[in-house]
């Protein structure tokens, strides 16, 4: 037996690489990564050609053994280079992701170690961690210490986090769901029907409240929601307000949401998964007034403060209310269930084992210090500001909004030819191009084209090559359209 397991632990020998492995690793790492940022400003931020066949990632057969340099390889083709590259700041589209060096930096440096960050006892500096960062956003948002939060994968899993913290704060049951109303706009993101959806809601009642002019939610057309519901018996429930539509950035107007919310007993939840790291902003401090009343809060460090994909996180105003939804017993958890006064994070989230992400916020902010953050977000709003200008001199552009943080939708008008289908083949001929990438959506019944700007990479100099790009593409869309007319 003694001998079995000797061979044993020398066959899994192979599965830790030595010290001259991993310095070569590192090495071989560092070259690749290197060659990708050293090159990053003319890198395209989209590359259309989808390849079907990727042989080498795509098997099943694990059976070989492979060298690095090949994995390198095949990584860089068939991973790194098709598609959106959200590391590139031409990346203009959805709502741009991040990226920043120390943030993964400290995702290696969590992995290496692997500590606990689900149960305080296990890694209390993890935990700690986590605390620091989550008070630093609830110092931000003006919550009070008696907040808890938690840090999630992202602003979907923050949301549906709130949403079931919203529902037990009123024990809320399934036999009365159908009463239960809430009231957004047809503006909030899809993640918040999804988690309804989630949690086995779907019999909730769900109103899209009308938007002004300027996408925000109408407040008199709330109230007057919230009376008939009322007098028909309903019970309001939620109120969802977003801090920066993914559409054009709009922030509902969170102030006299809040008084309503409170005038009539509602949750108040507030989606800034997008908006709410503005508020390190001059402007976004009072664009976002009244955040600070929200009963829960959702922002995206993987969105505002740029850090890699993988960081939402969820601030609820009453820590005991988050701590109800998340609570649990386990007989195999009881060495950690000793110290309830103290809650972990596995106390305050639906996860148990978890990702130690704290680390790659906390790394980014010590390392630059707050300052350049700021510097960052006022630079994306002055961009916006900019390129909308630019766009809305020309005669040919209709503007949909002005950007009130750094979105905003517009779309090229034709005297002749039908403007869905010329924006449609803008947009195509923008990706085809490649050196920026922009999306669309649908604005009062048209298909617009839209400009988010949160990369920290994006500068005047990517704008200015997304105003060249674009009206390049105005012309091939013009061409291929007119030679599909002439087809016909
Ligand atoms: C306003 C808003 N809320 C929520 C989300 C969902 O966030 P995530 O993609 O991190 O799950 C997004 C994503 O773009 C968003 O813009």
């Amino acid at each position: 037996m003694k001998t079995e397991l000797l061979e044993f632990e020398n066959k899994h020998k192979l599965l830790e690489p030595t010290s001259t492995e991993r310095v070569a690793t590192l090495e071989a790492i560092s070259e690749y990564t290197e060659n990708f940022l050293g090159n990053i400003d003319t890198l395209p931020a989209f590359v259309n050609n989808v390849s079907e066949k990727a042989p080498f990632i795509q098997s099943i057969n694990f059976e070989e053994q492979n060298t690095l340099n090949e994995v390198l390889k095949n990584i860089r083709l068939y991973i790194d280079t098709p598609g959106i590259n959200p590391a590139s700041g031409g990346h203009l589209g959805y709502i741009p992701g991040g990226g920043l060096f120390y943030g993964a930096v400290g995702d290696y440096l969590a992995c290496i170690t692997n500590r606990y960050a689900g149960v305080r006892f296990a890694s209390p500096g993890a935990v700690l961690l986590e605390e620091t960062v989550l008070n630093w956003m609830a110092n931000l948002f003006g919550y009070s210490k008696n907040y808890g939060g938690t840090l999630t994968s992202g602003g979907s899993i923050a949301n549906l986090t709130a949403i079931a913290t919203a529902r037990d704060a009123i024990n809320l049951k399934a036999k009365d769901y159908h009463k239960a109303v809430i009231y957004t706009t047809q503006y909030a993101h899809h993640c918040l029907q999804k988690s309804i959806r989630i949690l086995g809601m779907d019999d909730v009642q769900w109103r899209e409240i009308e938007c002004n002019n300027l996408y925000q939610m109408n407040v008199e057309e709330l109230e007057k929601a919230i009376n008939k519901d009322l007098n028909n018996g309903f019970l309001p429930w939620l109120l969802v307000a977003s801090a920066g539509t993914t559409d054009v950035g709009a922030i509902d107007p969170l102030q006299q949401l809040s008084e309503i919310s409170k005038k009539y007993n509602l949750w108040f939840h507030v989606d800034a998964a997008y908006g709410g790291f503005f508020i390190l902003t001059n402007k976004g401090k009072q664009l976002l007034k009244g955040i600070e009343q929200a009963d829960s809060i959702v922002a995206d460090p993987h969105k505002g403060l740029f850090i890699p994909y993988g960081l939402g996180a969820v601030l609820i105003k009453n820590k005991k209310l988050l701590h109800k939804t998340h609570q649990y017993l386990a007989n195999y958890m009881q060495d950690a269930s000793t110290e309830k006064v103290d809650l972990s994070p596995a106390d305050l989230s639906p996860e148990l084992s978890r990702h130690f992400r704290a680390l790659r916020l906390w790394l980014p902010l010590k390392i630059h210090g707050e300052k350049p953050f700021e510097n960052y977000l006022n630079e994306k709003m002055q961009l916006a500001t900019y390129c909308y200008q630019q766009l809305s001199n020309l005669p040919d552009v209709e503007v949909f909004n002005k950007p009130e943080l750094s979105v905003f939708a517009f779309r090229f008008l034709h005297k002749e030819l039908p403007l869905d289908k010329y924006n449609e083949k803008i947009q195509k001929a923008v990706m085809n191009d490649g050196r920026v990438f922009i999306s669309s959506t649908r604005l009062n019944n048209c298909y617009v084209l839209r400009i988010a700007i949160l990369s920290f990479r994006t500068h005047l100099s990517t704008i200015e090559t997304a105003l060249t790009v674009l009206d390049k593409s105005k012309k091939i869309a013009e061409d291929e359209l007119y030679q599909e007319l002439r087809n016909n």
